[in-house]
């Protein structure tokens, strides 16, 4: 087992990319916490993980609950190795059609609670030669990024320039940026499904997409890969692999945003 011995907090671990890795993490063998406002579905994390996992209610845009989730890890895990964030949002519209407080929400959770977390924990990651990681995207690899999604492309361009300048000044912790491309997950299921297939099918046409999305296992995976790294992993980027045939692409209507919306929820 890759982790055995370190402690580990994954923040945004009630679905997705935050939920496979925290399985993987306590799989390979670390303690785990487990953090997001969905208190229930963290339930459901804890249930299907290794070992004895503990969940903490947190909401990274609260400066009180970051600090107190640290705190609480700190306190449960007996001190911390590595923290990995996982939450993220977006808006999905023309870029003239964004207000005020979409941004401010958006980069509160993409960007502003990432530097709140770190605030709180980089004593105890100092202490420890500890590993930060975040989860970017393949989005902000695209020039010009695909139309609809400005909130979040900007996020995450600016998410990995703060990494980089959290790196700039604590040189003993090792920052990993982690850049995905589409996967399998409860992302943008907030949204109507009318107004997402043409937005989706858009992207599919200007050849952004790759015909198919990732299992987030496949995220889980480089993720313990670059806790478990002998030396400092900067920046991973993981695209889905093209469909065998051409005929087994996702033609991005309908069903293929159900399938998203059945098994991303899984
Ligand atoms: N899926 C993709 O195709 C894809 C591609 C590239 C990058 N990513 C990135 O992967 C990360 C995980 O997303 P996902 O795809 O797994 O989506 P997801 O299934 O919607 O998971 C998002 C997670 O973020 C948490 N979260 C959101 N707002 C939060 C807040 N204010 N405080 C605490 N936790 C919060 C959610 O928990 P609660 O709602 O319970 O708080 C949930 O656990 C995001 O950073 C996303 O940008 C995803």
């Amino acid at each position: 087992m890759r982790l055995s011995g370190k402690r580990v907090l994954v923040l945004g671990a009630s679905s997705g990319l935050g939920k496979a890795s925290a399985i993987e993490i306590a799989r390979e063998g670390a303690q785990v916490c487990v953090a997001a406002r969905r208190t229930d579905r963290l339930a459901e994390t804890v249930g299907e993980a290794d070992g004895e996992v503990v969940a903490l209610a947190c909401d990274v845009t609260n400066e009180a609950d970051c600090n107190r989730v640290i705190e609480e890890a700190v306190s449960s895990l007996g001190g911390l190795d590595a923290v990995v964030y996982a939450p993220g949002i977006s808006t999905f519209g023309p870029i003239e059609e964004i207000r005020s407080e979409d941004w401010h929400s958006v980069l509160a959770t993409n960007l502003i609670g990432v530097s709140l977390i770190l605030n709180a924990a980089i004593e105890h990651l100092n202490v420890t030669r500890g590993r930060f990681v975040v989860i970017s995207s393949i989005t902000i690899d695209d020039s010009p990024p695909r139309p609809f999604q400005a909130t979040y492309v900007v996020s995450k361009r600016a998410l990995e320039a703060l990494v980089e300048a959290w790196q700039g000044e604590h040189r003993q912790v090792a920052f990993t940026s982690i850049a995905c491309g589409d996967t399998l997950s409860e992302f943008g299921h907030d949204q109507d499904m009318q107004k997402m297939i043409p937005i989706v099918q858009k992207w599919n046409t200007l050849e952004y997409l790759y015909g198919r999305m990732m299992e987030p296992v496949a995220i889980a995976e480089q993720v313990v890969n670059a806790l478990a790294a002998r030396e400092t992993i900067r920046r991973i980027a993981i695209t889905p692999s093209y469909p065998d045939k051409e005929d087994e692409a996702l033609d991005y209507g309908e069903a293929a945003v159900e399938i998203n919306r059945d098994k991303g929820a899984q």
